[in-house]
């Protein structure tokens, strides 16, 4: 019997926060499982075609529109078992052009309910979005199930994750037969010497609302993680032994097999606690010099 497909959306409305870097990760680190898997880009940005080095003839915007089929849309095989659906700036326009239709905030669901066609079905569908509360984004979330929130290590990241946990209240009282859950909240850029991280990490742990959800130690300072977005490879492929080799596996692990965050930094934070205080490796302070 087939298991459902994990719909997953990595959203903050805070700009660089590691949205695009942690929707790559996550749908390239299930591909790396044995899972088929499916990364949309909805931000016009463009950044995960960047990031990956793709061209497509037809990208998401012509998709929405309904301008091209999913089918031609679809770049396939990125990495083993990893489509991906490209965006570029013509996106920008479809809050303008898709203003006048019905349900605009479901198109996302409804397309790709349609199109996906059965006996390809994928194991997981993961969305990078962009860092506003827009029509895309909100199509994301009536996509999603699961969201992940990267928060930077600035307290702006975390007034952004709380503005986008408004959203997603927002979309659980309209739409309240959704399942749609908070997976985690992910620190990124985490530096455990530096006052912005404690102060930030602080106010996580405060909010009522986040804290049961952060998932420690999170996604630590990386050079390795700029030098793999610049050499258009992911983390794994760029340096498998760095430390964000090893903060996205342990991300992957916990979205694979299902743990309860809790449950996770429960087992983990000592061992967590101690990777976090490695210095950083000798080629990477080279290369960085
Ligand atoms: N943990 C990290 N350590 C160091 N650099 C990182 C880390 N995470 C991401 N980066 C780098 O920071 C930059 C911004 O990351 P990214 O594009 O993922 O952010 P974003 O939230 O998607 O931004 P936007 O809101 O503009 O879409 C990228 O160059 C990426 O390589
Ligand atoms: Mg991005």
């Amino acid at each position: 019997m087939s298991t459902p497909t994990r719909k997953l959306a990595v959203v903050n409305m805070k700009g660089g926060v590691g949205k695009t870097t942690t929707a790559i990760h996550i749908a390239a680190g299930l591909a790396l499982r044995g899972k088929r898997v499916l990364l949309i880009d909805a931000d016009p940005q463009g950044n995960v075609g960047h990031t990956l080095q793709l061209h497509a003839r037809h990208t998401f915007e012509e998709w929405m529109t309904g301008e091209a089929p999913l089918e031609a849309v679809v770049i396939r095989e990125v990495r083993e078992r990893l489509d991906v659906v490209v965006s570029t700036p013509a996106a920008f326009s479809l809050e303008r052009r898709l203003a006048g239709e019905t349900q605009r905030e479901t198109i996302l669901a409804r397309r790709l309910q349609k199109e996906l066609p059965a006996g390809q079905s994928y194991d997981a569908v993961v969305i990078d979005t962009s860092p506003a509360m827009n029509l895309l984004t909100y199509n994301a979330l009536l996509f999603a199930e699961e969201l992940v929130v990267p928060v930077g290590m600035d307290l702006m990241a975390v007034i952004g994750a709380r503005q986008t946990l408004s959203g997603v209240v927002q979309v659980r009282e309209l739409w309240p037969d959704r399942k749609l859950e908070l997976l985690a909240v992910l620190p990124t850029f985490v530096h455990n010497t530096n006052h912005a991280t404690r102060a930030t990490l602080e106010a996580l742990e405060r909010d009522p609302e986040i804290a049961r959800h952060v998932f420690r130690p999170g996604i630590r300072q990386c050079i390795d993680l700029n030098y793999a977005t610049a050499s258009h490879q992911t983390i794994w492929e760029y340096a498998p032994r760095s430390r964000a080799a090893d903060d996205y596996t342990a991300l992957i692990d916990y979205i694979d097999f299902g743990h309860s965050v809790a449950e996770h930094t429960k087992g983990d934070r000592d061992a967590a606690n101690k990777r976090s205080e490695t210095p950083p490796r000798e080629e990477n302070i080279a290369r960085s010099a």
